[in-house]
């Protein structure tokens, strides 16, 4: 399908896929996000002549054709290059699963078993979302939500709370939906109401 050049000139960013927050140097914390959800989107982007840089935690997905793909590991890594790059972006799509908490200190070499229980103290992360929201002017900010329940009531005050333009909300238990999966099922919000798509 040939795509209209509706964004040609447009500069973009995306966040796309899992942080990886290390424990020590053999563990670490992430979360079942796969990045094809913000590979799709960087793709269509791309499609109506965007220009696209693709800040993605570790995926095994390929680089869409024509963008520019930066990896990254950690929140903080992915906070440092989405805020940089979105100085010169007129678009942001903040499509990753980044970690609300990270470990408050990476142990330097393997932490060995002991015969106790053990905790690891973790501390919040940035909200790349939010500092985007704060400075953004007329830039266009998107983000994403993935809800259990009370879904729009909870994305419509992340809305506001992060100065987004819209936001999509992904359902975690519509058939077709979820982590992995080709398929999507979303209902965008904003600040005057909400659709819902069809898969
Ligand atoms: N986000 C971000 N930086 C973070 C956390 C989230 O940029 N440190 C972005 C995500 O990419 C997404 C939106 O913010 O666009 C999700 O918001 P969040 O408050 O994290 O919502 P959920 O994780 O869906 O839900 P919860 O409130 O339960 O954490």
């Amino acid at each position: 399908e040939k795509k209209k050049s509706t964004l040609c000139g447009k500069r973009c960013i995306v966040t796309a896929g899992a942080t990886i927050e290390p424990i020590d140097p053999v563990r670490y914390i992430t979360n079942h996000s796969t990045g094809k959800m913000g590979y799709a989107i960087a793709a269509a982007l791309r499609a109506r002549g965007a220009e696209v840089q693709l800040i993605s935690g570790r995926t095994v997905l390929d680089t869409p054709v024509g963008v520019e793909r930066i990896y990254v590991l950690s929140a903080e890594d992915m906070y440092r290059e989405a805020t940089q790059r979105f100085e010169d972006a007129d678009i942001a799509v903040m499509c990753a699963a980044v970690a609300d908490y990270t470990p408050a200190k990476v142990a330097e070499h393997k932490i060995k078993k002991s015969d106790d229980d053990m905790s690891i103290e973790l501390v919040r992360t940035k909200d790349i979302a939010a500092a985007l929201g704060a400075v953004k002017g007329d830039r266009v900010l998107v983000g994403f939500a993935l809800e259990s329940d009370a879904g729009v009531k909870s994305a419509q005050s992340k809305l506001k709370r992060k100065n987004l333009n819209f936001i999509v909300l992904n359902s975690l238990t519509d058939k077709g939906a979820g982590f992995g999966v080709d398929t999507n099922k979303v209902t965008f919000i904003d600040s005057n109401g909400s659709q819902s798509l069809p898969l």
